[in-house]
């Protein structure tokens, strides 16, 4: 029983230390967390905090991996975490939002209108939803949203079947931007620290970008939140800037990360400012209905 007991556990931690397949990296997810707590109100910070499971320990950052972690598990989440155009440049939601069996709203883009319309039931007794799930699914989703390559051609799989050199290691198109130019970054400026690279993001939120903040966060109408937008500009990123001059089995080095890395720094900050933006919205309309 004992011996069963540890098999498992040693199993358990192979799984949950397997690569990202399909995700910005850990690093990248926990910044974009790590920058909305910043900037939720106390109502918002507060209910987010009566959400998580315990062992966030409080902190959305902790938890913003975990819709990986059981993208196995769950395997009907696993085309969640992205969206695929028939190789053009720009997102539309009835082509390109279905799984690979031609369900319809089975991308990111769905997902982020389902999770989000999950948490507006928070409060309402008969919500049937579990809601910690539904906050730990979002939180992520918006991340990968903002990864150009999670709205990527579906012929290369988002540029996964890319395979090409990052200076001397082999890897694929797909991870260099899910972890590889984030690693590089860390490395080249940062001294290897995630907190480090966050203030330098943070800082560039208060001074460089503040012009194009509000901007970032505005929908159009009365919506609360826009995947629709996020994902047209991700394949827009993607065709202008990940696919660019990048064929099978190219080595990309500094020409390539020079250029690009600015992309990835402000698609996490644009990230983590519009998940705290959604989070703000439905919880303090939430807080304001319940003290009516
Ligand atoms: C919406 O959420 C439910 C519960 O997690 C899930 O079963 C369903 O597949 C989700 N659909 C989309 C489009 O995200
Ligand atoms: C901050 O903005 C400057 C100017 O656009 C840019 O060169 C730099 O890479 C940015 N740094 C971060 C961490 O985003
Ligand atoms: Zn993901």
């Amino acid at each position: 029983m004992a011996l069963l007991l540890f098999v498992q556990i040693v199993l358990f931690s192979l799984i949950a230390r397997a690569p990202n397949l399909d995700a910005w990296g850990k690093e990248g997810h926990y910044m974009v967390c790590k920058i909305a707590e910043q900037y939720l109100t106390a109502e918002a910070s507060e209910l987010v905090t009566e959400l998580l499971p315990a062992d966030a320990g409080g902190d959305l950052a902790s938890v913003c991996s975990w819709a990986d972690e059981v993208r196995f598990r769950f395997r009907w989440s696993a085309p969640l975490h992205y969206a695929n155009t028939p190789g053009v440049c720009n997102f539309n939601y009835a082509r390109d939002c279905h799984n690979s069996h031609g369900e319809k709203d089975m991308c990111v883009v769905g997902a982020i209108n389902n999770y989000t319309a999950q948490l507006q039931t928070y409060g309402d007794p008969s919500s049937p939803y579990d809601l910690s799930e539904s906050l730990m699914f979002l939180a992520h989703f918006m991340g990968d949203v903002h990864q150009p390559l999670h709205v990527g051609f579906a012929d290369d799989e988002g540029g996964n079947t890319i395979i090409v050199h990052w200076y001397r290691r082999k890897t694929n198109l797909h991870h260099v931007w899910d972890v590889n130019i984030i690693e590089t970054a860390m490395k080249d400026f940062y001294n290897n620290d995630l907190n480090t690279m966050i203030e330098a993001i943070n800082m560039n939120i208060t001074d460089e970008w503040s012009d194009e903040v509000n901007q970032w966060e505005t929908c159009r109408g009365e919506s609360i939140t826009c995947p629709n937008k996020y994902a047209s500009e991700s394949i827009q990123l993607a065709c202008d800037y990940a696919y660019k001059d990048v064929d099978q089995d190219s080595t990309l080095e500094d020409d390539y990360f020079f250029s690009r890395y600015p992309i990835v720094e402000k698609r996490i900050a644009q990230a983590g400012m519009r998940l705290a933006t959604l989070l703000n919205g439905l919880f303090s309309s939430k807080s304001a209905a319940k003290n009516i």
